[in-house]
């Protein structure tokens, strides 16, 4: 077993750390108060490649592994994850989806500009619809309608909480086609946000992620041709599951930066905020605090990487994926809360970013499947 990153992945790691500290820290607590979504730093994220990592270069990508996706996710997050938010949709659930279940022709005309992160200069990134009003955890009870007519689909219903909901270009939208098949009645589609009859909802004011933008997403006989559909009719609901594996090795990443991030904070300032005479890492009730986030961010890490190694290494990687998840959630979560507490008073104000961090962790226990539905999968597969 090796444990040791190789030069390409401790470049990438470090090109990621320099963009967190250049790019996103100006601006991070004004852009949260005023939910102002990180329009500049994605075209800059896209620059770098960062929008595609995965995808193979001939479509638009980077052709990098998912272990440097884990390790870039990490310091992005460390320092926002409003951007890196956006960055985990666009790579693991809406290129990488594309890259491996689309046509040749929806590569070339869709998966290309969305790996790029651009077309003709401007933002160019997709968004992932699957949760409806009534359609959260439980998935399969999708009441988005696509009727099929041939040549086309027409396409109704309501999607909730789309992250990337107005910034998006592209969505890919699942939808029952036949309802009497359940699951197996399911279809995911290529839906341009241009087309007639879409029409994009208000946005969300949230607790935390405020810079990324949700928004509920209306659709009314839209037209969708059949050559959008992804994969073989009625593989939607696999396509979702399949995507959304990957995609929790990214949101697993995003709380493992959240995590780190508010270790780093806390360190720093344990070294330099006195009480009692002496700089509070020297009492043993705080030194205990911060080995118990360093355990336990740890440990978290090297979930997330194994879940990525055997994404890398063509093995099955849902059990690993679910397990990074929950662990690596609750974990930002916890130490998100104990940053606040290392910090006192300062650590309830703004401008020392800890309450943000512990306002950001919460989501990630929430999106791309709640911690129960990752017990869920756990569950399922270790009594299989
Ligand atoms: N890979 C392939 N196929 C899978 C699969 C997987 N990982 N998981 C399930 N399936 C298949 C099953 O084999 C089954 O197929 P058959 O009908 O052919 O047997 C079918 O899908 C239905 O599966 P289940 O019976 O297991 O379905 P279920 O109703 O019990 O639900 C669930 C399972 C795990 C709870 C699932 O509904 C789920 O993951 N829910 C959470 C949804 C979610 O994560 N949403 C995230 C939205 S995106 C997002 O949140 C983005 C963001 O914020 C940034
Ligand atoms: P529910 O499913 O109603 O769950 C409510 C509670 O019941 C939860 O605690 C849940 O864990 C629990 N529960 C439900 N079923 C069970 C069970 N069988 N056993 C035990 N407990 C259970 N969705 C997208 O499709 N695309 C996106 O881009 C996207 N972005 C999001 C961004 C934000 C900021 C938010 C808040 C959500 C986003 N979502 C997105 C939706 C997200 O995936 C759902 O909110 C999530 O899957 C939970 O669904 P729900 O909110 O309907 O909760």
């Amino acid at each position: 077993m090796n444990f040791q990153l190789t030069e390409e992945q401790l470049m990438i790691q470090q090109a990621a750390r320099d963009f967190a500290q250049q790019e996103c820290l100006p601006g991070v607590i004004e852009r949260d108060e005023h939910q102002k979504f990180p329009h500049d730093q994605i075209i800059k994220l896209a620059d770098l490649g960062f929008m595609g990592m995965m995808v193979n270069p001939e479509y638009g990508g980077a052709g990098m592994d998912t272990i440097s996706y884990v390790l870039a996710m990490e310091e992005i997050s460390k320092i926002d994850a409003s951007v890196s938010v956006c960055m985990s949709v666009n790579n693991s659930l809406v290129t990488w989806g594309l890259d491996t279940y689309g046509t040749e022709e929806q590569k070339r005309k869709y998966l290309f500009p969305l790996a790029q992160g651009k077309k003709d200069g401007e933002l160019y990134i997709g968004a992932f619809l699957l949760s409806e009003p009534e359609a959260g955890s439980d998935a399969t009870s999708q009441r988005t309608i696509a009727e099929d007519k041939g040549d086309h689909y027409i396409l109704n219903g309501t999607k909730n909480w789309i992250t990337n909901g107005n910034s998006a270009s592209v969505y890919l939208v699942m939808a029952q086609t036949d309802v009497s098949k359940g699951a197996q009645g399911i279809n995911a589609f290529i839906v341009e946000k241009k087309w007639p009859g879409v029409t994009v909802g208000a946005k969300e004011n949230k607790m935390g992620i405020r810079g990324s933008d949700t928004h509920s997403i209306m659709f009314n006989d839209v037209v969708v041709p059949k050559e959008n559909r992804i994969g073989a009719d009625g593989f939607g609901f696999k396509f979702a599951m399949k995507t959304l594996a990957g995609g929790r090795i990214g949101i697993a990443s995003q709380a493992l930066g959240i995590a780190s991030g508010s270790f780093e904070r806390s360190l720093q300032y344990t070294k330099e905020r006195k009480a009692f005479g002496k700089e509070i890492m020297h009492h043993q009730a705080i030194q205990f605090k911060l080995a118990d986030m360093a355990t336990r961010i740890e440990a978290s890490r090297l979930l997330c990487l194994k879940a990525a190694w055997e994404k890398d290494n063509g093995m099955d990687y849902t059990l690993s994926s679910s397990m990074a998840k929950v662990f690596a959630s609750e974990t930002a979560m916890w130490a998100s809360t104990e940053a606040v507490q290392i910090h006192g008073g300062y650590g309830y104000v703004k401008e020392y970013h800890v309450e943000r961090f512990m306002r950001d962790a919460k989501i990630t226990q929430i999106y791309e499947g709640t911690s129960e539905v990752q017990r869920i999968v756990i569950g399922r597969s270790i009594l299989k």
